[in-house]
């Protein structure tokens, strides 16, 4: 390895980083992470801490996982690649989508599509719902709805999914037919409803509503986070998620569950469908399917949209569509050691009862400082703080706010990620309790700091 002074001048000189401007990258180095262990990070001034990230809402179970590094030596050596595509398969792939339609089948999602992360799963899933409408005859649904605030990637359908302006603006124009409903985001939404439930059906009115404007034989999909991320975790209320699911149905519409953070256990439930009892017609996953060790996603589908496809003899479900890396043997066999850990392991109690820990300490530092409007989670383990300049009016906190809180809570033991005004906690699922405590106390003194 280069010495860590060659490491520190040079990070910004030939690179650029995602989601932040080049020149920030030279004003405010990034802090380099050199190691990991367990749920721990350590820099390259080997200064270690919790991380209260979980890498990017992936390694789920943290950086020690033996038996996916083994899984990923081994296949390696035996396969490093070979393509999926008309003519060619893999062993690793082919075993591996038989252990995710037992996974999924409490979901009614039957049949994996490959794919290389989040964003080619959100992908695929747009395209094959405007071709399954094709297949059955109706190929004027092409329209997507989704929710503002909700996040599918950076591919340009995702993009334009898409419901946080950050993403969207530099690239437009964006794809024509996508159009957003308001989320239900209580602390915030248009119609002043701080109420979960009675705000969860004026979202779902406004859907129904758009729908109608729209003419629902416009519209190929409706795409969701079962609980929103990246937006800052907005967990809707229980009633939300089913209610779209039935005007869905009602109308011919195919719900997408867009399950790239929430499947694999993060939610508390195995996935975030499942937690609400719902079961979408496409699951979009990713990240924690291989433990976040190699770049890989499945779209899960249901089997009443898998027959359409299977059923046609018109030519119509030839499916143009695919990547280099889709079935990917070395991601494949990833998947499979991970999926088997992750169900040993029994993740989502332990997703569950930690979520609860930290839920309740967000609880307590709410009380302890003003310069928090609004705390998120209850779901297992994602949870939002959102700051506030004063908690009467809302008003957005300085803007070098977070970066300080997360500088302080850093130096006092956890990584924790800001996104805008929010602090988000998304640890991997392994967290013990004493871990948990880190972070609430690196919180607390970065609070009491800033
Ligand atoms: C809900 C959701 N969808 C899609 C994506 C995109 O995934 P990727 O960054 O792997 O392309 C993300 C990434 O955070 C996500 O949170």
């Amino acid at each position: 390895m280069k010495d860590a002074n060659f490491l520190k001048a040079h990070n910004a000189r030939s690179l650029w980083h995602p989601m932040t401007a080049p020149a920030d990258s030279h004003k405010s180095p990034p802090v380099i992470v050199t190691a990991a262990s367990g749920v721990r990070i350590r820099d390259i001034d080997g200064h270690e801490v919790v991380d209260a990230v979980g890498g990017l809402w992936n390694v789920n179970l943290g950086y020690s996982c033996q038996p996916v590094k083994d899984a990923i030596a081994a296949q390696l050596e035996a396969l490093p690649y070979y393509s999926i595509f008309r003519g060619t398969s893999n062993d690793k792939v082919i075993e591996l989508a038989e252990e995710l339609r037992t996974f999924f089948e409490p979901d009614g999602l039957t049949r994996a599509f490959f794919t290389s992360g989040g964003s080619d799963s959100v992908e695929t899933a747009l395209r094959l719902a405007r071709q399954y409408h094709k297949i059955k005859g109706e190929p004027g649904r092409v329209k997507y709805l989704s929710l503002k605030k909700g996040y599918h990637g950076t591919h340009m359908g995702g993009a334009s999914v898409n419901g946080n302006a950050n993403f969207r603006t530099a690239y437009e124009p964006l794809l024509p037919g996508c159009f957003h409903i308001p989320a239900p985001y209580t602390y915030r939404n248009p119609f002043n409803e701080d109420d979960p439930a009675r705000l969860a059906q004026l979202c779902l009115q406004a859907l129904e509503d758009e729908i109608a404007f729209q003419g629902a034989g416009t519209i190929a999909a409706f795409i969701m986070e079962p609980i929103l991320g990246a937006g800052g975790v907005i967990p809707p209320h229980e009633s939300f998620m089913p209610g779209v699911e039935k005007l869905c149905r009602k109308h011919g519409i195919l719900l997408i569950a867009d399950e790239v953070i929430t499947a694999f256990g993060r939610t508390g439930a195995w996935t975030g469908s499942r937690l609400w009892g719902v079961k979408p017609d496409f699951a979009c996953t990713a990240k924690a399917i291989t433990n976040g060790y190699f770049p890989f996603g499945a779209v899960m589908i249901a089997e009443g949209v898998a027959q359409v496809f299977e059923a046609d003899e018109t030519g119509k479900a030839a499916i143009g569509h695919g990547y280099t890396y889709s079935g990917h043997p070395v991601g494949a066999a990833a998947a499979l050691a991970c999926l088997a850990e992750t169900k040993r392991l029994n993740v989502p109690v332990n997703a569950a009862a930690r979520g609860a820990q930290l839920w309740e300490g967000l609880k307590a530092l709410q009380a302890k400082y003003p310069v928090i409007g609004d705390i998120r989670g209850g779901h297992g383990l994602m949870l939002a703080i959102e700051m506030v300049a004063d908690r009467a009016t809302k008003a957005a906190p300085p803007k070098a706010l977070p970066g300080q809180v997360q500088a302080a809570a850093y130096k006092a033991g956890a990584m924790i990620r800001v996104s805008g005004p929010n602090i988000i906690l998304s640890p991997p699922l392994i967290l013990t309790p004493a871990d948990a405590d880190i972070i609430l106390s690196a919180l607390d003194m970065a609070l009491a700091a800033v």
